[in-house]
């Protein structure tokens, strides 16, 4: 495989990708021949390249991994299908629906491998109550409700290129984190959200901009040299949805909640029992019942089902958390790449058309706000 793009998801990429033990790390790319070798160096990767043409270029890489910001999804994924590689996309796929769509009907034409990490679908509880509810264990689902809410926006000192609608997109908390909720709620209920009504704040209007660049999720040093900018893009959103099944639900994403870090949160309610699974504690399922008492499934493998136990890899009591995650979602795009055409498809694996759904989703969204808060088709 090779990487363009090494700030703070790549590094993980790189990591989930070497415990597979079967892939080789070939290359990654910068955005200077400096940069890219000084990544190259401290991550201990053969080859580094000063453009992503380069990578996409060398024989030796299969697989292109794009961990770029935004702006730049559509142009590095593009040229490395155009080459017949296949396609590992960071989220969002791409930062307008047109240009996922784009990306969607290049990769089918080519026949290629293309994936999406919506990463928390590699969690081992997840599998579990996206398996439970396909049994029909909670009953029909009717209600598919939570949030994802981070603190590292709520400053005016805090700054980021997700902020920049030419960089990030039109969005900034819905389109960063708020297409992993949706992903995530789609995937475990098994269910399409169909319609949408948002209402979208900035609520940080004005932020002070560091002159110089600054990590992904790294507060202001005092000695930043800074500019006011305004903000255009919204920080946090409230949103109902409906699904095809006709089950309603609600969901908020915001990056200016105190106290709340990487805080997802999704609950499905069916008419049989209810299931609850939070990121920061992921390693508990919450089971609700009305004639029982309420149960709380710890991830063991011995006590979660046989056909999602190979997502778990550790003993009960073990925890199990983000990078591992991480890593179950790459051995699954990874297997299916192996296994080679006409394999099937592991369930936890999200697509283009995964990718491309949310950005249709986000952007009916932001149209809902935009004509005050009306229910809008996601088309
Ligand atoms: N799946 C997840 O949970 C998750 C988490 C974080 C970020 N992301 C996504 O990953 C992407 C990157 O986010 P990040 O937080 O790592 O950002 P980042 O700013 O930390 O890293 C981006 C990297 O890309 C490099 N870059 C810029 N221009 C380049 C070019 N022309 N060629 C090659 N490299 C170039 C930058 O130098 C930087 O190292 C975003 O699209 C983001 O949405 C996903």
């Amino acid at each position: 495989m090779g990487i363009v793009g090494a700030g703070f998801v790549g590094p993980h990429h790189i990591d989930a990708v070497r415990r597979l033990g079967f892939v080789d790390v070939v290359a990654v790319a910068g955005s200077n021949d400096a940069s890219a070798k000084a990544k190259a160096e401290a991550l201990h990767v053969p080859r580094g390249y000063g453009s992503y043409e380069a990578l996409i270029d060398d024989p030796d890489v299969h697989v292109v991994h794009n961990a770029t910001p935004n702006y730049l999804h559509y142009r590095v994924t593009a040229a490395a299908i155009a080459k017949g590689k296949h396609v590992i996309s960071d989220k969002p796929l791409a930062m307008t629906a047109a240009e996922s769509g784009k990306l969607l009907e290049q990769a089918k034409r080519a026949g290629i491998v293309h994936a999406v990490t919506f990463n928390y679908r590699g969690n081992p509880l997840v599998q579990q109550a996206r398996h439970a509810i396909e049994r029909g264990d909670i009953g029909k689902p009717h209600f598919v409700h939570g949030y994802y809410l981070q603190d590292w926006l709520s400053r005016d000192t805090d700054y980021s290129w997700r902020l920049e609608p030419d960089k990030g997109g039109a969005s900034s908390a819905l389109g960063d984190i708020g297409s992993h909720w949706c992903d995530l709620a789609q995937h475990v209920s098994g269910l399409r959200i169909t319609h949408v009504l948002g209402d979208i704040t900035t609520v940080v209007p004005s932020r002070k901009r560091p002159k110089a660049s600054r990590d992904a999720f790294s507060a202001a040093a005092k000695a930043d040299d800074t500019e006011l900018v305004d903000i255009r893009v919204e920080d946090l959103a409230s949103v109902l949805v409906r699904f095809d099944n006709g089950a309603k639900g609600t969901f908020s994403a915001g990056q200016v909640c105190p106290g709340h870090k990487n805080d997802l949160v999704l609950e499905i309610c069916g008419s049989a029992a209810s299931l609850l699974w939070r990121q920061e504690n992921q390693n508990e399922l919450w089971v609700g019942h009305r004639e029982r008492p309420n149960e709380v499934l710890q991830k063991d493998p011995s006590l979660i089902d046989s056909d999602v136990r190979g997502y778990a890899h550790l003993p009960g009591g073990h925890q199990e958390a983000w990078a591992d995650a991480f890593c179950n979602l790459m051995r699954d795009i990874y297997g299916f790449i192996a296994a080679g055409p006409g394999a099937e498809r592991p369930p936890a694996m999200a697509t283009f058309e995964d990718g491309y759904r949310a950005n249709c989703i986000v952007e009916a969204i932001l149209e809902s706000a935009r004509k005050g808060g009306v229910w809008l088709p996601v088309d």
